[in-house]
């Protein structure tokens, strides 16, 4: 599995190095998690081989009831991955070809690359320096300015698992009628002002990728929303916009959901609150060790900074990601010394090659582009130890002292 992870530095600890001072600290160990939920999972799959349903069926009917229910959505459509669901989403929400759809220069390919799948255009929009999530007051600036009619929606993304303003966008998208669409994709569990993430929009998209915080065992994601009608949309879409077998209303594809991926999340779905909980125990033991090495601190002379926390939100850090001085060599460092660290993401959306059509140059979104240059992704996952964290921060000390 380990070929298809988007990260490199995905690897397994053996049970004694979690009991003695470690001497390694993987970014990523899924290994951990199965051991914990082992049985469940394997009597999860036995139960969909017994049932001989592998496609859709009644494992992701409840799948869907249950995310629909965590989310406050009105309903869930299980699909393909979590592209999909944005595609899905993006669609339902009314974007056609020609359109044009707002969104962050610094996210994931898949946030931009499914509004090009609509048929539509991205327009990019740097970010909020503090907390890298798209920046509200730049959209209405550019929303204010000369604006294409085509203009259809807004796709704000939950970067790292922190909810975007989504009190701007509600009111942004209400003043100029557009469509607000989650890219929830690291997020789920999250909260905006009480409210999950899922619910924010007109829809929401969500990714079970294997390193997400609730992760399949191959590819799957899901789109909630509040409107049904939409949701019986998104439905035919991702079965080749087919309301009954065999009779195509439009052109949808196959984008659904097997049943044995659908199976293994709802177990792994009881454990979700817990294992967010716990990757909020590690951001604070983070916080605090930095701060206490002298590392982060609220003046721009340390070499760490520390990403803002929006007072309304609940983050579920998908990843636990500082802005590093010297990053590139201090990953080396951490490398070096078996620590396993990434850079999401290392060149933005408007300097990729595939989106060098829409003429944008460096420069252009100077905030995405540091970002880009600064970032540093530490170790998170529930459970990595409080040992294992101390040694992160103090190998880092050891580089900057
Ligand atoms: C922000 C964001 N959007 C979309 C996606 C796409 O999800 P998937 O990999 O399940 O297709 C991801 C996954 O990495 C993501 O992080």
């Amino acid at each position: 599995m380990s070929s298809l992870l988007k990260s490199n530095a995905v690897k397994s600890a053996s049970p004694a190095t979690r009991t003695s001072a470690p001497a390694s600290v993987p970014l990523l160990d899924l290994r951990r998690q199965y051991e914990g939920i082992r049985e469940e999972v394997l009597a999860a799959i036995a139960r969909v081989c017994d049932s001989q349903i592998f496609i859709l069926g009644p494992e992701v009917e409840a799948l869907e009831r249950e995310i629909a229910s965590l989310t406050g959505a009105a309903a869930a459509v299980g699909c393909a991955s979590g592209t999909e669901a944005l595609w899905l989403a993006l669609v339902a929400a009314g974007v056609k070809p020609g359109d044009a759809v707002i969104t962050t220069a610094f996210s994931f390919f898949a946030s931009a690359s499914s509004i090009v799948r609509a048929g539509a255009t991205p327009i990019f929009v740097d970010v909020d320096a503090a907390t890298l999530n798209l920046d509200p007051a730049r959209v209405e600036q550019r929303l204010r300015g000369p604006r294409s009619s085509a203009l259809r929606a807004i796709l704000p993304v939950h970067l790292y698992g922190q909810c975007a303003d989504m009190d701007r966008f509600d009111a942004i998208a209400q003043e100029f009628q557009l469509a607000l669409v989650e890219d929830a994709a690291q997020a789920i569990g999250a909260e905006w002002g009480g409210c999950p993430a899922g619910s924010l929009g007109v829809a929401a998209a969500f990714s079970f990728y294997p390193t997400k915080n609730l992760s399949a065992y191959g590819d799957a994601g899901i789109v909630t929303t509040a409107s049904s009608e939409l949701a019986e949309h998104m439905r035919r879409l991702r079965n080749h916009g087919s309301p009954r077998r065999y009779y195509h209303d439009e052109f949808g594809w196959n984008g659904r959901l097997d049943a044995i991926q659908a199976a293994v999340l709802r177990v792994k779905l009881t454990h979700l609150e817990d294992w967010n909980e716990k990757r909020r125990g590690h951001a604070a033991t983070y916080d605090r060790l930095l701060a206490e090495a002298g590392l982060a601190s609220n003046q721009g002379s340390a070499p760490i900074g520390v990403l803002a926390r929006s007072p309304q939100a609940k983050h579920v850090f998908h990843q636990y990601v500082v802005r590093a001085r010297r990053r590139d060599e201090v990953r080396k460092f951490l490398a070096d010394r078996q620590i396993g660290t990434e850079i999401y993401y290392p060149l933005p959306l408007h300097l990729q090659p595939a989106f060098s059509y829409l003429g944008l140059k460096e420069g252009d979104l100077p905030v995405s582009e540091q970002a880009a240059r600064e970032v540093l992704a530490l170790p998170m996952f529930p459970e990595l130890t409080e040992a294992e964290i101390r040694l992160v921060v103090e190998t880092m000390a050891d580089f900057y002292s």
